[in-house]
């Protein structure tokens, strides 16, 4: 061990250059300039190089370190990353604020508006105030672990001004000066330039090789203190004060009490945008008070409690060629406008949605017209308006056909809907074509190798009657086909049999129930064991879980009387595919006391991280929730459990300490 006069000097260094970090790459006021820090970190380098056994990872110097990745690890979030609700205009952002006040029995509410920063969602997780994982948000469940891509990013802190445990949440963004210097470099060396500075982060933040990811001057503003509870906090103002005061840069925000005043706010920024450093494409507005947000909870998608208000999108003019018919997995009739090329935010633009019937009259759209398209964000493109001044006469009404396009069946608009549904559920070919489209996806069976090409010449030839069949082909089947040689032929019929051991909830996902998402069939996966189990809950049973509604539970249960859909389960069923959780794994591991139980925990575990002790339990049968209610069976609190602890108490929930929850194991 080097001398003790050594290891301070290290350790002062360090302090210093992350204290300049800060002030450089988070509060943009450095108080030093660059040769003079320079200086700092080449001394710590030197020291660090003639004494590597005092090398930490938290150390400043070790932001790019390890070898590139060969693949990203997965992570399951500890709590899912859900989306926000969307509000184009005044009017749904009034009405967002009006069922805030409904829910919450009073007007005298706090709001909080932020940037909605364009970039790539991410998750840090510090343990004893020193960062351990950064992954990317994934698809709201599960992600993807980019901690050696994130530990580039200056304004995030490898260690924290106070030696927590926290998880937080906010965004990877690239400047628009980087983004512009960027793209520059590219195209000096014949690179494609990035269509916006959201792809160039999110492709930075899934480099495989760190090196790249740190020449891309990535920056993190975070916004979300996962773990709200333990730090007994009140208000989202204390969290983000608290993530300013750890280190974090925290993303801009001002509080507002009055509803027109947070229309007025909206507004501004609609025009003050163009002067950031960087891109938003919108406000988030969210309720300041955290028991208030509890209370609201959220539906299986988004939480009740904020919203995203949307700025109107790019526009530009263009034409309508065509509209055609297309004919989705629910045989619902989608008139589609066929357009002029136009570019818009970094991506050509030829078709746009027009939704439905009642949308084509509403907006009056002929074939001929000229129309501002517009595309916002990460939303389809559509068109906003007809520009009624350049019509000379020749434009034609569309009507919508009374026959499915593809397969000629009736046509029918049923109660209530605004869309229109090919009749054929059995037999018509678009609507089997998209549903195999969709059992064959990734958040579904993730068969890969398997791709429209493929399923439209399965079609043709008659190998496809229903998605089951997939599991009835052969190697031979597929030899035949074009492009496609004696391995891909192999490797797709490989992939297909590995798609049989997909969890429940990617069958039930696949199986392509009207309204039931990923996040639903999740949901759905959590309530019952199996497709049996599903198949024969009630309507009332299904709506009393509490992200399902009525339409949903009606959806689920329609699925499961019609005899043609029960025959294509059990088809699966026979192929082997899992149709349950495992039961095998179920019988050994399950442990009395726990299976079936509701845990939450609080407070700081010395044994084991809350990912462990949460994977402990579920391994075991039971279920984990992050906030006590009166279907929770035990609290198990760690040292210094807060407002979990005493809301536990009221409700009368049993209350464990640590090593009495691992008694349960034994
Ligand atoms: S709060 C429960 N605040 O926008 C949802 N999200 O559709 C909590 N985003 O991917 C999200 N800026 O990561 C929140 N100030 C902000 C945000 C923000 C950008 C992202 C978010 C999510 C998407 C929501």
């Amino acid at each position: 061990m080097p001398e003790k006069a050594i290891r301070e000097r290290v350790e002062k260094l360090r302090e210093e250059i992350r204290y300049h970090e800060y002030r450089y790459y988070v509060l943009d006021a450095p108080e030093i300039s660059d040769a003079e820090f320079d200086q700092l970190m080449r001394e710590l380098e030197k020291l660090e190089a003639e004494y590597p056994e005092l090398i930490s990872g938290d150390s400043p110097t070790q932001r790019v370190g390890g070898e590139p990745l060969s693949a990203f690890e997965k992570i399951e979030h500890s709590v899912p990353m859900l989306s926000l609700g969307n509000a184009f205009n005044e009017g749904e952002l009034r009405d967002f604020a009006e069922r805030v006040y409904r829910l919450a029995g009073r007007r005298d509410l706090e709001f909080l508006v932020e940037h909605k920063l364009d970039g790539l969602t991410a998750v840090l997780r510090y343990e004893a105030g020193v960062l351990t994982l950064g992954a990317t948000r994934g698809n709201g469940i599960v992600g993807e672990v980019v901690t050696e891509n994130i530990r580039t990013i200056h304004s995030v802190p490898l260690k924290l001004a106070q030696p927590l445990n926290l998880e937080v949440r906010g965004e990877v963004y690239i400047s628009k000066d980087d983004f512009q210097r960027i793209n520059a470099e590219r195209l000096e060396q014949g690179e494609e330039p990035f269509a916006n500075p959201r792809n160039a982060a999110a492709g930075s933040v899934r480099q495989l090789d760190p090196r790249i990811a740190a020449a891309r001057s990535l920056t993190m503003q975070v916004y979300d203190l996962v773990n709200v509870e333990d730090l007994e906090l009140r208000t989202d103002t204390e969290a983000l004060a608290l993530l300013q005061d750890l280190g974090f840069k925290v993303n801009w925000y001002q509080s507002c009490r009055n509803l027109d005043e947070l229309v007025e706010i909206c507004k501004e920024w609609t025009i003050k945008r163009e002067d950031l450093p960087y891109e938003i494409d919108g406000l988030v507005i969210k309720v300041n008070d955290l028991a208030l947000r509890q209370e609201m909870g959220a539906t299986a998608r988004s939480p009740r409690w904020a919203i995203a208000y949307k700025f109107p999108g790019q526009q530009k003019t263009s034409l309508v060629k065509d509209i055609v018919i297309t004919v989705g997995r629910t045989g619902a009739l989608t008139p589609t406008a066929i357009l002029e090329p136009v570019h818009i935010a970094g991506s050509t633009i030829s078709r746009a949605t027009l939704h439905n019937e009642d949308e084509i009259r509403r907006k009056d759209i002929r074939i001929g017209d000229h129309v501002l398209v517009q595309k916002a964000g990460d939303v389809i493109p559509e068109v906003v308006k007809v520009i009624k001044e350049k019509r000379d006469g020749s434009e034609r009404v569309f009507q919508m056909p009374d026959k499915c396009p593809v397969c000629g069946a009736e046509a029918v608009r049923e109660e209530g809907e605004a869309v229109l549904r090919c009749s054929n559920v059995t037999g018509c070919p678009a609507q089997l074509r998209e549903g195999i489209l969709h059992f064959i996806s990734r958040d579904a069976m993730n068969i890969e190798g398997v791709g429209p090409a493929l399923v439209d010449q399965l079609l043709e030839k008659g190998l496809l009657k229903d998605y089951a069949d997939l599991y009835a082909l052969r190697e031979e089947d597929l030899l035949p086909l074009e492009r496609m040689g004696k391995k891909s032929a192999s490797n797709v019929i490989q992939a297909i049999g590995r798609s049989k051991e997909r969890e429940l909830h990617n069958l039930i996902f696949a199986l392509g129930i009207r309204h039931v998402g990923a996040g639903v069939a999740r949901v759905l996966a959590g309530a019952y064991k199996s497709i049996k189990e599903l198949a024969g809950a009630s309507r009332e049973e299904l709506e009393a879980i509490e992200e399902i509604g009525p339409a949903i539970a009606g959806s689920i249960v329609n699925f499961f009387r019609e005899d043609k859909n029960l025959q294509v389960v059990e088809k699966l069923r026979q192929y082997g595919v899992k149709m349950s959780t495992d039961p095998e794994e179920e019988e050994a591991s399950l442990v009395e006391g726990i299976a079936g139980k509701r845990f939450v925990f609080t407070g700081t575990l010395n044994n084991f991280s809350r990912t462990e002790a949460r994977e402990k339990v579920l391994a075991a049968g039971g279920k984990v929730s992050s906030s006590v209610s009166k279907n929770t069976d035990y609290l198990v609190a760690g040292e210094g459990g807060g407002s979990k602890l005493a809301k536990a108490r009221d409700l009368g929930v049993t209350v464990l300490t640590e090593e009495e929850f691992l008694e349960l194991f034994r």
